[in-house]
C-alpha cells in the first residue's frame, strides 16, 4: 500500500520564534557569563529544557546583574522593564519579534498625536502588557461587546495584538463606526497563526492520520489540533517524535504532519522521519 506523508504548507516556528531561538543558542555559545530568559523562550518544554542543557535558564525578574546576559522574549516588554535590564548591568539580548515592535511604535505615535488609544488583545497577555508600556494612556479590550461599552471620544487610534483574529477586529471596528469623528486603525495582525490553521485545516480535511507536533501548554498548538481533530478523528497531539505509537498509522494511507508556532523545525524533520520509517516496517 502506498502511503504519503505531507507536512502542512504552513508549519511550525515562526519567524519571529526562530529568530529568537537563533538568539538564544547563539547566546549560550558565545557568552562567557550566564545566560538567562525573562520568562521561558517559547510554550514548548522540549525547546526549554534543551535551552536548559545549555546553560540557558529562566529568571521572572530582569536584574540579573553584571556579568549575565538577559534574553527577552518575541512577545516584547515594557520601556521600564528593558531600562531595568540595562542598569542591572547585564547584556541585554532584545528578542522580541519586530512585528511586535511595529505594534509598539504605532501605539506611542497614536499616543504622542493625541489619539484615545485602543489595544484590541487580550488583557493580561504578556504582548499587551508590554504595548501597555509603550502608551500608558491605552485601554485594552478584547471584545466588540467591550468595545461597545467604552466611552468614547473624538478622535480614536486602534492597534492590534498581533495574534487576534481578523473577524473579532473587524466586529471591534463595527462597535466604533458612527460613534465617533476620526477612527484609526493600525491592523499588526501577523498571519503566521492564521495561514497555520487553515493550512492545518486543509491537510486534515484531507488526511486519514493527522500528527500535531507542540507543547502541550501551547494555546496555539492545542487549537490546531482541535482544528485537526474536527476534521480528521484519527488526530494525535506530540510533543516528540518518540511519542508516536505504530498502531496509530495502521491502514492509513495519507498521513497528515502540522506544527505550533513554538515548534522549531528540526522537529518536523524528525517526526516525518520517524513516520516514514514506521510506515516503512509496518509494509
Ligand atoms: Fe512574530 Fe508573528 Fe511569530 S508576531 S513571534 S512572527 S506569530
Amino acid at each position: 500500500m502506498d502511503v504519503s506523508i505531507e507536512v502542512a504548507r504552513e508549519a511550525g516556528a515562526c519567524f519571529g520564534v526562530e529568530r529568537a531561538l537563533d538568539m538564544a543558542f547563539e547566546a549560550a555559545e558565545k557568552s562567557s557569563g550566564p545566560v538567562h530568559t525573562l520568562g521561558p523562550l517559547i510554550h514548548n518544554p522540549v525547546v526549554v529544557k534543551a535551552l536548559e542543557e545549555r546553560g540557558v535558564t529562566v529568571v521572572e525578574t530582569p536584574g540579573v546583574g553584571e556579568g549575565a546576559t538577559l534574553l527577552l522574549r518575541t512577545h516584547g516588554v515594557t520601556p521600564e522593564v528593558e531600562q531595568a535590564a540595562q542598569t542591572s548591568g547585564a547584556t541585554v539580548i532584545d528578542a522580541t519579534c519586530p512585528f511586535v515592535k511595529r505594534v509598539h511604535r504605532h501605539a506611542e505615535r497614536l499616543e504622542a498625536e493625541g489619539y484615545q488609544v485602543i489595544i484590541v488583545g487580550e488583557e493580561g497577555h504578556p504582548e499587551v502588557e508590554g504595548t501597555l508600556g509603550h502608551a500608558l494612556s491605552a485601554t485594552v479590550i478584547g471584545s466588540a461587546e467591550e468595545a461597545a461599552a467604552l466611552e468614547v471620544g473624538h478622535r480614536v487610534g486602534l492597534v492590534v495584538q498581533t495574534t487576534q483574529s481578523e473577524s473579532n477586529l473587524r466586529a471591534v471596528v463595527d462597535a466604533f463606526v458612527g460613534r465617533v469623528d476620526e477612527l484609526r486603525l493600525f491592523d499588526t495582525i501577523c498571519e503566521a497563526t492564521s495561514t497555520r490553521q487553515a493550512a492545518a485545516a486543509d491537510l486534515a480535511e484531507r488526511s486519514d492520520v493527522m500528527i500535531v507536533i507542540g507543547g502541550r501548554n501551547s494555546a496555539n498548538t492545542t487549537r490546531l489540533a482541535e482544528i485537526c481533530a474536527a476534521r480528521c478523528p484519527r488526530t494525535h497531539h506530540i510533543e516528540t517524535a518518540d511519542e508516536i505509537d505504530k498502531a496509530w498509522l495502521e491502514n492509513a494511507q495519507r498521513i497528515g504532519i502540522t506544527a505550533g508556532a513554538s515548534t522549531p523545525q528540526t522537529f518536523i524533520k524528525d517526526v516525518r522521519a520517524t513516520i516514514a520509517r514506521l510506515v516503512g516496517e509496518q509494509s
